[in-house]
């Protein structure tokens, strides 16, 4: 089982700052979740709904302001592209900042880039994190949110969350070169401690469905596989999603039902058409989902998210053998609900609905079947961004 707390990782963040800013105490600590989506896969960009849970693990960053006008980051993240600590002067109108190598400080530099206040002091700030990085449970998105709210601490904006996610959004547009939907920052925004959020990607409303049941257990199973192509198979998807709108003559998906997509189908690529069936029923699931949540009908829930896996897996073609591999050893045994996996596939997790007294031998099974190593990770919905307490 992995999953350092949250609060190790701020004391072991705290001693990085101290060893390698001698002199300087952190004055702000912060902490963004990642986050796992139960249902409403590939729904996001195409305004329809999606189901995320925030999660326990999350990235912090610790710091302060300094009067030198330079800004200095420093990762503990052992995956991180050379150099971990860097430094540059604060943005100017004149000074843009633009996204280059090390890679890890895109995110960052997007963020602060987009940030919608100003002009932003210099700093000082180390990030760290126990999300896993590239594992599907937004890594990145959680560190954008750490550091947007690193920043409101140092320089507040008028505190508006809906722009605060779109800033980040467009951060990781623009500087990370991933055309994401706003599922990932949202979430890790506005999360809800036992709740899962039931967001619309149209409006950005949102409604909290309860998940306190203690008989009821999210399982995430991370493939620790990640295949490469994940960049350019997304804005491949999302390509086709708009054109199978756009051959309907409407906005988005979110306008076409599967009647008008069935009625179309003779006009539209077979590819086309099928990837767009998978968003126009995925949309439909997810609300269902929801209600089914609501009413505490798990075996329901958990019908519609194997439909969801092998939508994702057959007419949206962003699965892969080890997620494959995974939902079905999750399946293959007693009092488990549903398996698909989450994120945006070819790799990363899988979340479970299972039975808290049957989760030993779930996780048991997986292990005894999957061809690869798996991670296991059991988790309670909890808080979007928050400010720590030093
Ligand atoms: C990635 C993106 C999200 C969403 C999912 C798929 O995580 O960042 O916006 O599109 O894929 O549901």
């Amino acid at each position: 089982m992995a999953e350092a707390g949250a609060g190790v990782l701020v004391e072991e963040t705290l001693q990085v700052f101290r060893d390698n800013y001698p002199g300087c105490e952190p004055t702000v600590g912060v902490a963004a979740p990642g986050r796992v989506n139960l249902i409403g896969e590939h729904t996001d960009y195409n305004e329809g709904f999606v189901l995320p849970v925030a999660l326990p693990m999350v990235t912090v960053v610790v710091g302060c302001q300094s009067s030198n006008g330079i800004i200095s980051l420093l990762t503990t993240a052992k995956e991180a592209d050379e150099p971990r600590r860097l430094e540059f002067p604060v943005l100017t109108e004149s000074n843009p900042l633009s996204p280059g190598l090390p890679c890890w400080a895109n995110y960052v530099k997007g963020v602060i880039q987009h940030y919608r206040a100003g002009p932003l002091p210099g700093f000082k700030a180390v990030i760290a994190s126990n999300v896993p990085l590239g594992g599907g449970l937004s890594s990145s998105a959680s560190l954008e949110v750490a550091m947007y709210t690193f920043l409101q601490q140092i320089c507040p904006d008028n505190g508006d969350l809906v722009e605060k996610a779109l800033a980040c959004q467009k951060a990781e547009h623009t500087f990370a070169s991933m055309p994401c939907g706003i599922m990932d920052q949202f979430i890790s925004v506005m999360g809800k401690k036992d709740h899962a959020l039931l967001i619309d990607c149209r409006s950005l409303e949102v409604t909290p469905v309860p998940l306190t049941d203690p008989s009821l257990v999210v399982l995430i199973t991370n493939s620790n596989v990640r295949h490469t192509l994940t960049g350019s198979e997304y804005s491949t998807r999302r390509k086709q999603c708009k054109e199978a709108a756009d051959a309907l003559k409407k906005e988005t998906l979110r306008d076409v039902s599967i009647a008008d997509l069935t009625a179309a189908e003779s006009h539209l690529d077979a590819e086309v058409y099928c990837r767009a069936r998978h968003v126009i029923s995925e949309i439909k699931r997810t609300t269902d989902a929801a209600k089914a949540l609501t009413s505490r009908d798990y075996w329901e829930f958990g019908r519609l998210m194997v439909q969801s896996h092998n939508s994702l897996r057959d007419d949206y073609e962003v699965s892969c053998p080890e997620l494959d591999e995974l939902v079905a050893a999750a399946m293959d045994g007693e009092g488990v609900y549903g398996s698909r996996m989450t994120g945006g596939g070819f790799g990363g997790c899988t979340v479970t609905l299972v039975d808290a007294a049957a989760v030993e031998n779930t996780i048991q099974r997986i292990k005894d079947n999957y061809s690869g190593t798996a991670t296991f990770y059991i988790t309670k919905p909890s808080r979007g961004a928050h400010v720590l307490k030093l």
